[in-house]
C-alpha cells in the first residue's frame, strides 16, 4: 500500500516535471536563465500569450534590438492593447537586455539571416565608406 502510493506520487511528479519542461522547451538554456533571473519568464513564453505577448509576436513587429532594449526599460503599453502594462525593467543590465532582445528577434519564424544578419555586423565590417 505504502509502496503503491509512493509510486503514484513519483509518477505524478514526473509527469508534471516533463510537462513544465516541454512548455518551456523552445527557450535555450542561457535565455531561460536570463528570463528566470529577471522574472520575464513569469509573463512571457516564445509562442504562447501569457500575461505578456508571446515573444514570437514581438519578433513580428520588426523592432531593432536596440528598440527592444528600450522597450524593456520603458514599455509602451499602447503597443499591446488588451494587455496589462509591463513594469519598466530597469534592473536588467544593458548587456543582458541586448542578449534577450537579439534572441527575441530571431523568433519571428522567417528564419532568414536576411534582415537580422544583414543588420548586425555587416554595416560596420567590410565596407569602406
Ligand atoms: C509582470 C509581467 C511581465 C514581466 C515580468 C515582463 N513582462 Fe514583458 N510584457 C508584459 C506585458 C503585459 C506586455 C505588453 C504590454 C506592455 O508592453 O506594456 C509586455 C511586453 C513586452 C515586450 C514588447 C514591447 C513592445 O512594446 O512591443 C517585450 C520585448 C518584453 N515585454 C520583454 C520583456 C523582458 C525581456 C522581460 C524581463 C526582463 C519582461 N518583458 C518581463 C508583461 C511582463
Amino acid at each position: 500500500m505504502k509502496k503503491t502510493l509512493g509510486f503514484l506520487l513519483a509518477t505524478a511528479s514526473l509527469a508534471t516535471a516533463s510537462f513544465t519542461a516541454q512548455a518551456q522547451d523552445n527557450i535555450p538554456d542561457d535565455m531561460k536563465a536570463l528570463m528566470t533571473k529577471y522574472t520575464c519568464i513569469a509573463c512571457h513564453r516564445v509562442d504562447v500569450k501569457l500575461v505578456g505577448p508571446a515573444y514570437k509576436d514581438v519578433a513580428k513587429r520588426n523592432y531593432t534590438d536596440a528598440q527592444i532594449v528600450e522597450l524593456i526599460y520603458n514599455p509602451k503599453p499602447s503597443n499591446w492593447p488588451g494587455y496589462i502594462a509591463m513594469a519598466p525593467m530597469k534592473q536588467v543590465p544593458k548587456e543582458d537586455a541586448t542578449k534577450l532582445a537579439s534572441w527575441i528577434n530571431t523568433l519571428d519564424g522567417t528564419a532568414g539571416p536576411a534582415k537580422g544578419g544583414a543588420k548586425k555586423g555587416s554595416s560596420k565590417k567590410g565596407k569602406k565608406a
